[in-house]
């Protein structure tokens, strides 16, 4: 008992030293300037992070499909202190588009520090219905442009010891039910840009890539996927963005949110043999 108390007493003493020391690896003038081009900026996650790089005095290149929406977001990032902002129309189904928006950004940024990859496709949340086509078109616009947009930049994110961002889900680390296309585009993700990182480090390109494991988040589109299916509590989106936009600064490899996601990913390998049945008590499904 002795032994226990003196342990625990030692670790309350490391514990309290460490959070004295402890300082916040984010330091916000590194944002100031900094070049960064997002997409999926016209709503939800992406829009609130165009409002943190705008606070933090970014120069920023928007894109998304909707031109009306785009200029009104880009309207309010040059209030809110961005210190340039640009924003070009694209539709990331059309193979030809990555290319053009990079080059865009390039042009009237002069280089890049930050690519952020954001924009998703209209998702389906529902059971496997069996439309190949659609897993297809998915793939085109969650996975396939992402490669090609971050192959476009990654020479000029290299010229600026640059950061690639990538937004993905806890569906793209443990499966869930109602995603089958979009957990696969999403696990895609986490394969490609999880490899591309040993590569970079093993050619010592100084390029970081950092991958952002969320959980459900108060969009729009989320909340009106989800209504009556989940039993789930949805984080907010702005507090969602800025941690993203903080984890790209910092250059983590993965960045969890909300942070408890990172005990939630490790119990479930922890624990094979009754992880399904807990994870699908928060599914609300009465069908056969
Ligand atoms: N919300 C959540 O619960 C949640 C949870 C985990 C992960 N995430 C991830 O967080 C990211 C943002 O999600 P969100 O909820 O903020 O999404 P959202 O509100 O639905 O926004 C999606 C964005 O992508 C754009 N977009 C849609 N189709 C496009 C296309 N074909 N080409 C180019 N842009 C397109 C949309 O703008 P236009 O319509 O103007 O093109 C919009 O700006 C995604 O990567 C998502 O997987 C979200
Ligand atoms: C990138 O990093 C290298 C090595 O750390 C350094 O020599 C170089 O000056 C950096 N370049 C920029 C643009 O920060
Ligand atoms: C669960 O789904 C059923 C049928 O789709 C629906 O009627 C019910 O309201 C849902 N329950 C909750 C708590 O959302």
């Amino acid at each position: 008992m002795k032994a226990i108390g003196t342990a625990l007493c030692a670790a309350g003493i490391v514990a309290a030293l460490l959070a004295f020391f402890w300082k916040d690896p984010f330091d916000p003038e590194r944002l100031s300037g900094a070049r960064v081009l997002l997409t999926g900026a016209s709503a939800g996650i992406g829009e609130q992070m165009a409002y943190h790089y705008s606070r933090f005095g970014a120069e920023i290149v928007l894109t998304a499909r909707r031109e009306a929406v785009l200029q009104k977001v880009a309207k309010k990032c040059q209030t809110l202190g961005a210190k340039k902002i640009f924003y070009i129309p694209a539709d990331m189904s059309s193979p030809s588009e990555p290319e053009r928006v990079v080059r865009f950004a390039v042009q009237n940024l002069g280089g890049l520090d930050y690519l952020v990859l954001n924009h998703i496709g209209g998702t389906r949340f529902q059971m496997w219905d069996g439309d190949v086509e659609y897993t297809r078109r998915l793939m085109q616009v969650n996975f396939f442009s992402y490669v090609a947009l971050a192959t476009a930049a990654l020479h000029t994110l290299e010229k600026s010891n640059g950061s690639l961002v990538v937004v993905s889900s806890l569906t793209g680390r443990i499966p869930t039910p109602f995603t089958t296309s979009y957990s696969a585009t999403k696990f895609a993700l986490d394969g490609f840009f999880g490899s591309l990182r040993h590569e970079l480090t093993m050619q010592k390109r100084k390029v970081s890539v950092t991958l952002c494991i969320l959980g459900l988040i108060d969009t729009d589109t989320a909340l009106e996927n989800t209504r009556g299916k989940v039993y789930l509590t949805a984080s907010p989106a702005p507090e969602a963005a800025l941690a993203i936009v903080r984890g790209g600064a910092v250059r983590v490899q993965e960045l969890f949110y909300p942070w408890w996601l990172q005990h939630v990913c490790r119990l479930w390998v922890l624990f094979p043999s009754n992880r399904d049945q807990v994870l699908q008590s928060y599914y609300n499904y009465s069908g056969p």
